[in-house]
């Protein structure tokens, strides 16, 4: 007998339903359903690493599961929800945008909301001009790629060893890890990868004055690295020099991650185009923009023929119009950038604090909330092979045994800070209180000081993690 399509035993209402009560009906069934039509290995990694905990709200710095237990979100969607899940600025925002029947996306008009986002953003880099509006980081790169081609009549980018730009073709040509490059090749050519923090290496590649642009994060998302003192400032004296623009991604940096709107403003920079997107729309509409000065802009629409020469059906839509500006309000409003700040600082210096205890504890580096904590090999031949046994079947398996114990022992949600680094990233909304620093503490403490206990349950999922490494390898 022929299989009933999967499709026939889904009951179709005759009615619409609330989106609510579709989820309460199906969100037991999110994983297999999931793992039917969508990613079935994201969904094996979240089931051997004991996420799959079915997540039904979140509220501010907080999830929550099925079951009502709480926890701090240290992630907030790779950084998208700054001001916190739902903040009720926002829903309202949203919520009279679809009130008020505004004429989104005409086409053939300009939209009202974009002036608006367009001339706040530009109120905090008065140096820059001209705003282009995307849907995503990726797309706020690759519009940056293709204008500073046009700006500057030049082929190549320069980008960075341990960049991450993006996922799509332009963005990937730009990224510095292979885990993400493999299979995928050939790439956008012209582009030249160099070590981050090498000003003669950039000089080397700027030389020929064959580069458009020299694309850089301020501290970049993969690994958490922070630039040397006067490395900022003089890579971009140097692409003056050359002819080349400087760009500065601040997808994952900007909008108060780090303590300023802007990473750049730490190093005193002024960078021809700078990139947003994540928590420009308070992470509920997918945005993106690129803010330029004129003369790019002058080359890239330089005609009446070519008004549309870059852009997308979705751009500058009124929702994440909205949005934008609504998530400016708040970080204003509510003082998010200095609570950046003041939080990291706190978080910052308690880390540090704990290195003299711990073996494992090398290092903490970060500005602002956006912090890596980095573990390395131990001193004492005691702790010495149950390191190597965890590194010698993957490297960076160990960052695990932290990331894990803390999910399910500590209700905290965070990251390995990139395919195999030693480093766990803390990127929370901008919006996390002294109690919150407290719970991540007095975790880290707990969990830090249960991996330097050999034998303990913390090696036992050890050993697990190395099974699944070796399986996962086979
Ligand atoms: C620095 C940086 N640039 C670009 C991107 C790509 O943004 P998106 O995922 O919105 O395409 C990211 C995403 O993590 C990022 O961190």
């Amino acid at each position: 007998m022929a299989q009933a399509h999967l499709y026939d035993q889904v009951s179709e209402p005759s009615t619409p339903r609330s989106v609510a009560d579709l989820f309460a009906e199906r969100e037991r069934s999110r994983y297999l359903t999931h793992s039917r039509y969508l990613n079935e290995q994201m969904v094996r990694v979240l089931k051997a690493i004991g996420y799959d905990v079915g997540f039904c709200r979140g509220d501010a710095q907080y999830l929550y599961d099925r079951d009502g237990v709480r926890y701090l979100d240290l992630l907030s969607g790779y950084g998208a929800f700054a001001i916190g899940r739902n903040h009720p600025a926002l829903r309202e925002m949203l919520k009279s945008v679809l009130d008020g029947e505004f004429p989104n996306l005409v086409q053939m008009d300009v939209s009202t909301l974009a002036g608006i986002l367009a001339e706040r953003l530009l109120a905090r880099a008065p140096y820059l001009d001209k705003v282009f509006f995307a849907n995503s980081g990726s797309e706020a790169v690759e519009a940056a790629i293709k204008f500073a081609r046009a700006a500057t009549g030049r082929p190549g980018i320069v980008y960075c060893e341990h960049a991450f730009h993006g996922l799509t073709y332009g963005a990937l040509s730009l990224n510095g890890d292979d885990i993400f490059r493999d299979g995928f090749e050939p790439f956008l050519p012209g582009c030249q990868c160099i070590p981050f923090n090498d000003l003669s290496a950039l000089e080397k590649a700027l030389h020929s004055r064959a580069a458009a642009a020299f694309i850089v994060e301020p501290i970049q998302g993969k690994g958490v690295n922070l630039p040397d003192a006067g490395y900022l400032q003089s890579a971009a004296e140097l692409c003056r020099r050359y002819g080349t623009l400087f760009v500065v991604d601040e997808v994952q940096t900007g909008l108060g991650r780090t303590g300023r709107f802007l990473a750049i403003e730490h190093w005193n920079v002024e960078p021809d185009m700078v990139l947003l997107a994540k928590a420009l729309s308070g992470g509920h509409v997918p945005v993106g923009a690129v803010l330029a000065r004129r003369q790019i802009f002058e080359k890239v629409f330089n005609r009446m023929d070519r008004a549309v020469v870059h852009g997308s059906t979705f751009g500058s839509n009124d929702l994440a119009m909205a949005a934008g500006i609504a998530t400016l309000d708040v970080i204003a409003s509510e003082r998010l950038i200095e609570n950046a700040a003041r939080m990291g600082e706190r978080l910052t210096r308690a880390l540090d604090a704990m290195i003299p205890r711990y073996e494992f504890l090398h290092a903490v580096r970060g500005k602002g909330l956006m912090i890596g904590i980095e573990f390395g090999p131990p001193k004492s031949l005691r702790l010495k092979s149950s390191w190597h046994a965890l590194e010698a079947s993957r490297t960076g398996l160990f960052c695990q045994l932290i990331t894990i114990p803390l999910f399910k022992e500590h209700k905290i949600l965070t990251q390995v800070a990139s395919h195999t680094s030693h480093t766990v990233k803390l990127l929370p909304p901008l919006v996390i209180s002294n109690s919150d620093c407290d719970w991540t503490l007095n975790a880290l403490d707990s969990v830090i000081a249960a991996s330097e206990r050999v034998p303990g349950a913390v090696w036992s999922l050890g050993k697990t993690l190395i099974a699944n490494a070796v399986r996962a390898g086979a």
